[in-house]
């Protein structure tokens, strides 16, 4: 989270990754199973939490609005909700850490508020755009000031009222659709939202869950107005699958590294996350699914990977929200394929913990791969040579640092190319890793990744 130390890795290379993982708890899951149990009345149990800085962020700035959340072990919390009226003004600002999920859903239940509230967050946070929540928003009704060009920190006034509204997202985003959606619990009227294409629906199943009345489909949400109390959210236990992104890192690894059988277990699969393993299937990648079953009503199921020849591919469009952040890992299975894979229609990557378009092109480019960027995606050349040499080659004479930007998903699809590669190199800035997957550099090791602190 903002202000921690600088950490880096040595990666590369690495051995074929073998044997059983379990990666940690779903980011997006574990945010709002906190900020729904927080707004329910009753208590709730969340099982499978994200121990990640994001999602701990969050429960941190619900603490501080005065609910009482429990750690009885790590991965669950029980949360005392305060019900939808019941959070209290914090005297200090809110800090989301380096999480976009966190402020802009915080957003929308703070606009709803009887009192102000100020959003802050780390250097990367402060630079991400959030007038696509404040817009709609101020439509509501909500009173939200930003910092200049729309970005944090957000001054929210409390004590307005919001009206719900019929609203068309210009972008595909999953967040700003909880946002309106989270605000709408406190509006006058139904909220009504439209998505250009389907994003993760775990709002709307969660909002079902705990009782709240709402009607969706893929790419339509709508929410009734919960005003003069006409609704209310009961408490519920929350199961948290794993998540699928964490998992796409070594689905790409043991596709790419020669010799890989490897098996993740119980992984979420919800269709709105599972984009990259249609795009990898395309690629020519040999994953299984086994034990399919459901999981606090989100599907699971355990994915066996073993190491295939990729070729590149055309990346559909139609795919791209639902694998939205798994282009970092996207591009290194498309270096080690044989021939060009391309990118396009994912702009929505320059907006991301950092521009992840022009972040990876430099990353592969330090390698020795071709990348041609342009606006909304990238080309780039797969190397392709087969088992028996490197896909990446670094010359040992002139040391590599490929830096994160503190992106944690930068950092970790960069040690993934580290085990191709014909020798070490450095991975700067890598702490931001804990905000969503901590404990994956003893995770990847445990399967043969070469990786060490710098
Ligand atoms: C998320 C939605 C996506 C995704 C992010 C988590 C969510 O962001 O990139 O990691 O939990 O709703 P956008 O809504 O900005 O696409």
């Amino acid at each position: 989270m903002s202000g921690g130390a600088r950490k880096d890795w040595i990666v590369g290379p690495g051995r074929p990754l073998t044997g059983r993982l379990r990666v940690p708890g779903d980011k997006s899951v574990s945010h709002r199973a906190i900020m729904l149990a927080s707004l329910a009345e009753g208590v709730s149990r969340i099982d499978g939490f994200l121990e990640g800085e994001d999602t701990r962020a969050t429960a941190a700035v619900f603490q501080r609005l005065g609910v009482k959340i429990e750690a009885p072990s790590p991965q669950s919390r029980i949360v005392h909700g305060v019900g939808l009226h019941g959070l209290r003004a914090s005297a200090e600002a809110l800090d989301c850490g380096n999480a976009g999920t966190g402020m802009r859903l915080l957003a929308g239940v703070l606009a709803g508020q009887a009192f102000d509230s100020t959003l802050v967050g780390d250097a990367s946070l402060s630079k991400r755009p959030m007038r696509r929540v404040i817009d709609p928003l101020s439509t509501m009704g909500a009173a939200i000031d930003s910092g200049d060009g729309g970005l944090p920190p957000l001054r929210i006034r409390g004590g307005r009222a919001l009206r719900g509204i019929d609203y068309t997202l210009p972008v595909a985003s999953a967040q700003v659709k909880s946002a309106l959606l989270l605000a709408g619990l406190y509006a006058e009227g139904d909220t009504i939202v439209r998505e250009p294409h389907p994003t993760r629906d775990y709002t709307e199943r969660m909002l079902t869950a705990f009782g709240w009345p709402i009607e969706f489909e893929p790419g339509v949400a709508r929410v009734r107005g919960g005003a003069g109390n006409a609704h209310a959210l009961r408490a519920t236990d929350v199961h948290v699958p794993a998540d699928f992104s964490s998992a796409a890192f070594f689905l790409v690894a043991a596709s790419v590294i020669p010799g890989s059988d490897l098996v993740l277990e119980a992984v979420g699969m919800n269709p709105r996350r599972t984009g990259l393993l249609e795009a990898l299937r395309m690629m020519g990648a040999d994953i299984e699914e086994t034990n399919a079953t459901k999981a606090g009503g989100e599907a699971v199921a355990d994915l066996r990977v073993r190491a295939a020849p990729l070729r590149g591919i055309a990346v559909p469009e139609a795919i791209v929200p639902d694998m939205i952040d798994e282009f970092p890992a996207l591009f290194v299975a498309a270096a080690c394929a044989e021939g060009e894979t391309r990118i396009a229609g994912a702009a929505e990557l320059r907006v991301k913990e950092s521009d992840r378009l022009a972040a990876m092109s430099a990353a592969l480019r330090a390698l020795g791969v071709r990348v041609d960027e342009v606006a909304d995606g990238a080309t780039i050349h797969g190397r392709g040579q087969g088992d028996a040499v490197p896909a990446f080659v670094v010359d040992p004479a002139t040391p590599v640092v490929i830096d994160s930007l503190g992106d944690h998903r930068i950092a970790m699809a960069s040690a993934i190319a580290g085990q191709r590669c014909s020798g070490s190199f450095a991975i700067g800035d890598i702490a931001n890793v804990a905000t969503s997957f901590p404990g994956f550099d003893d995770l990847a090791r445990s399967a043969g990744f070469t990786l060490r602190d710098g």
